[in-house]
């Protein structure tokens, strides 16, 4: 049976040979990494999935910041990675960590959620490039897999988004 649990430090060291094992070494050369390179993990929205003492997925939640062009910076939350060990997938363990992760996120009417995904399967969670697409990251983007969930309003047509500093989802409320 899977349980859906926080993810706490006793997880680390198996989320990260999970991670490499679904997006290889290489994963770390990745934009979404630059974001968050310096951040500490949001770990009120951040899960894993236990099979007994396996882990089989993990979903992790980092605070960044979005720069508009006049210099004003509003919060976001960068979720990701999600991973899901490869015998497992199809198993609905992704979707479950993303409605744990989701539903804090909601409850504490956090800033809007910003992940680096394919569409066809995040699109189920209410995420869509429609807002993003010159939204520039510190790295190469693929602007259809830029994706966002949560209101736009007030939100910069053209910005930057870069590493941020908040703590929780609560911290992140915007003001
Ligand atoms: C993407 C991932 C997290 C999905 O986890 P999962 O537990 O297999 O997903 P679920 O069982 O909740 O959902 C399965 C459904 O999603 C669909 N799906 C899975 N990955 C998809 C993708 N990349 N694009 C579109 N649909 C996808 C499946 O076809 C299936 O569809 P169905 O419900 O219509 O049958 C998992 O496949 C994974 O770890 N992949 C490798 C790492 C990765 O790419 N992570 C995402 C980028 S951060």
């Amino acid at each position: 049976m899977i349980t859906i649990v926080p993810l706490s430090s006793q997880h680390q060291l198996a989320v990260e040979t999970l991670l490499d094992d679904r997006f290889g070494p290489a994963r770390r050369n990745r934009t979404a990494y630059r974001l968050r390179e310096r951040a500490v993990l949001l770990p009120d929205c951040s899960f894993v999935a236990m099979d007994g003492d396996a882990l089989v997925g993990s979903l992790q939640c980092w605070p960044i910041r979005l720069k508009s062009v006049g210099g004003a910076r509003l919060p976001l939350i960068l979720l990701g990675p999600v991973a899901v060990a490869a015998e497992r997938e199809g198993q609905a363990i992704g979707s479950a960590l993303m409605r744990a992760s989701l539903a804090v996120i909601d409850a504490a009417e956090s800033p809007p959620v910003l992940l680096i995904g394919d569409a066809p399967y995040y699109g189920r969670f209410g995420f869509s490039a429609a807002a993003t697409r010159h939204w520039e990251l510190p790295g190469p983007i693929n602007h259809d897999r830029l994706l966002l969930r949560g209101p736009t309003t007030g939100l910069p047509r053209i910005a930057w988004v870069e590493p941020g500093s908040i703590n929780t989802p609560r911290a992140a409320k915007v003001a």
